[in-house]
């Protein structure tokens, strides 16, 4: 039985699937962050297996590309000793007309104990829990691997553990945080996810920053300090997140050029030096250097964008024992 509010969590709060970080309990958060960590060590080990999903098959359903969250997934399941099938949805039969949850039917059929689903239509895993539920199947679970412009909770909860391991000592620490999501904020699951979960996590000073056209009306809602000037958003921030330009999910010209976007929200060395000097370089990847950051940014010191894929495998184990581990 899942909570009536909260899909993601059954009648005991418990989390039972993976959708979104709106409204998931900081516990829960937490719960993630500090599975992942002893994940971490077991990654340091020769052998890198645990049990925890030893029987189990995941069924990586990847309806858009992906290089590190799919892989990340991929490479998570089988530490966990899973049986993992990655569907190649170009020659699936969804190319025949075959309906989502017509494939998620015939996939549970070969007895599926969880789907993580990567979707352009915002909606899509929520859409295949309520199918499961109705149809009974309420041992088999969804991870949302990133949901059109909705939710990507698995990078948003890699960002917390990167942002907790370089920015903090303990949880209370969040609180004196200040964080900047520069770029693409209108069209990106990340920034959502990010800003929930910071949100949770007790960060009072978010700044988004990016022109007119690429920042949502809902950010002052939540909270965020919006900034169309990058010298003034990234003042003194411990955390600057760079975003992709979404060019598959802008509808005609919201920028006059890349050049002009690199000029004014491009990372460059020395827009970071207005941050604190310690400060951290997010990426969620793909990057697209010379338009959203300098290359000597991206491999710069500050840089821990490589850390987050690393950190992405953890945190993944982390999601899947705790929905469907042994
Ligand atoms: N960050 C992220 O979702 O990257 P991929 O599209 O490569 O999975």
């Amino acid at each position: 039985m899942l909570d009536k509010f909260n899909p993601q969590l059954n009648s005991n709060g418990e989390l039972t699937h993976l959708l979104s970080l709106e409204n998931l309990p900081k516990e829960i958060l937490f719960q993630i962050l500090d599975t992942a960590k002893s994940f971490i060590e077991i990654s340091n080990r020769q052998i890198k297996k645990v049990p925890l999903l030893r029987g189990k098959s995941v069924f990586n359903l990847f309806f858009e590309n992906s290089t590190r969250t799919r892989t990340t997934f991929e490479i998570a399941a089988k530490r966990l000793s899973a049986d993992v099938l990655n569907l190649d949805i170009g020659r699936s039969s969804t190319s025949k007309g075959e309906t989502l949850l017509d494939t998620i039917d015939n996939l549970c059929a070969m007895h599926a104990n969880l789907f993580v689903v990567r979707h352009a239509s915002s909606g899509a895993p929520y859409l295949i829990v309520q199918h499961l539920q109705q149809t009974g199947r309420n041992d088999i679970h969804v991870v949302n691997a990133g949901d059109g412009r909705h939710a990507h909770p698995t990078q948003g909860l890699l960002d917390m553990y990167a942002i907790r391991h370089f920015k903090t000592q303990q949880n209370s620490d969040f609180a004196n945080l200040k964080v900047a999501i520069v770029g693409d904020i209108l069209h990106s699951r990340v920034a959502r996810s990010d800003i929930h979960a910071l949100k949770t996590l007790g960060v009072t000073e978010i700044n988004a920053i990016g022109p007119e056209t690429l920042l949502p009306k809902y950010l002052q809602e939540m909270g965020v300090n919006v900034f169309h000037n990058m010298e003034q958003g990234i003042k003194d921030c411990d955390v600057v997140i760079m975003l992709r330009l979404q060019n598959e999910r802008m509808n005609g010209a919201l920028l006059p050029s890349a050049n002009e976007y690199f000029r004014h929200f491009g990372l460059t060395p020395q827009k970071l030096a207005l941050a604190k000097p310690d400060a951290i370089v997010m990426h969620p990847g793909p990057m697209n250097r010379g338009i959203e950051i300098h290359s000597e940014v991206a491999d710069g010191n500050q840089a821990v964008i490589l850390n987050q894929v690393t950190f992405g495998i953890a945190v993944r184990m982390a999601v899947m024992s705790i929905v469907a581990g042994n």
